[in-house]
């Protein structure tokens, strides 16, 4: 497939992970991909695996985006992947009513601020050519509470409405400039493995993780990019505003309807 031939893609937190599976699937379908993320040593080594350009980008900070406009400041895909659970340091409280101030924003910070200057960049180098498709990965939690993750949750949620807003402004412009999200849920990456841990328990935890999933796994990384990679394309040409779920049946309702 060549559907992102002549496409310059822009892909955020693609050291790892679903935004690395992105980046590896915006290659094969021939796009010009630039990966880029806050972890400068794995993302250079994922970029040269690939067969991309990396460049470093810490999605919370305005001058880090100002200078990608510099160097990238074309662009005709930008997914806006990076995110943090909160809990990549080790157990936190994250509840409604034991998470402290800092720890909410440093969440917001990432997750929310980073997808807006996302967007906003993708604007900037999407609009002299007046087209181009701005992905926006938040998550199933974007759409249900999570008791022990309030501000991964609410972030997310806002990730799902800002992109809404995104894509009505850029449609009242007049430019074909569409903004749409992508909701996985249980997508196996190292996201999960402070939650996994090694011990004889592994196997089990994973099991009861994607107990209430309706296909009874975890997702792959790369079945999230092949949804990112059709949201990317032409094929997609009146998809804008919507969200998509990547997780395995989970939000169709299985969990809160009678078995
Ligand atoms: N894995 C899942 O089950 C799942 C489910 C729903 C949503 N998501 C979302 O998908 C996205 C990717 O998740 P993942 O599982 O691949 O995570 P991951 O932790 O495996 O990878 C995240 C990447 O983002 C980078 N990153 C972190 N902070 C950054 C920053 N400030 N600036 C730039 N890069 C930064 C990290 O270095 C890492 O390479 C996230 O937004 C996550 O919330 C994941």
């Amino acid at each position: 497939m060549q559907r992102l031939n002549n496409k310059t893609c822009v892909v955020t937190g693609a050291a790892r992970g679903i935004g690395r599976a992105i980046a590896a699937r915006f290659h094969e379908e021939s796009g010009t991909v630039v990966l880029t993320d806050i972890d400068t040593r794995a993302g250079t080594a994922a970029a040269a695996a690939i067969g991309c350009r990396f460049e470093p980008l810490d999605v919370a900070e305005e001058a880090d985006w100002a200078r990608l406009a510099e160097v990238v400041p074309a662009a005709d895909v930008v997914v806006n992947n990076a995110g943090i659970t909160g809990f990549e340091q080790g157990p936190v409280a994250h509840d409604p009513e034991h998470a402290s101030l800092a720890d909410w924003r440093d969440v917001h910070r990432v997750n929310l601020d980073g997808t807006f200057l996302g967007c906003r960049y993708a604007i900037a180098a999407m609009k002299a050519r007046g087209s181009g498709s701005i992905i926006n990965i938040s998550s199933r939690s974007g759409m249900v509470g999570i008791p022990a993750a309030a501000a991964y949750a609410s972030s997310k949620a806002a990730i799902r409405n800002h992109s809404k807003t995104v894509a009505l402004y850029c449609a009242q412009q007049g430019w074909t400039i569409r903004c749409n999200s992508i909701h996985p849920a249980a997508i196996l990456t190292p996201m999960w493995e402070p939650m996994l841990g090694t011990g004889d328990d592994r196997e089990a935890r994973m099991a009861a993780l994607v107990a209430d999933t309706p296909l009874r796994r975890f997702g792959l990384p790369e079945e999230v990019a092949a949804v990112a990679a059709m949201l990317a394309s032409d094929e997609a040409a009146y998809l804008t505003g919507t969200e998509v779920t990547v997780d395995g049946g989970l939000l169709a309702g299985s969990a809160a309807s009678p078995g």
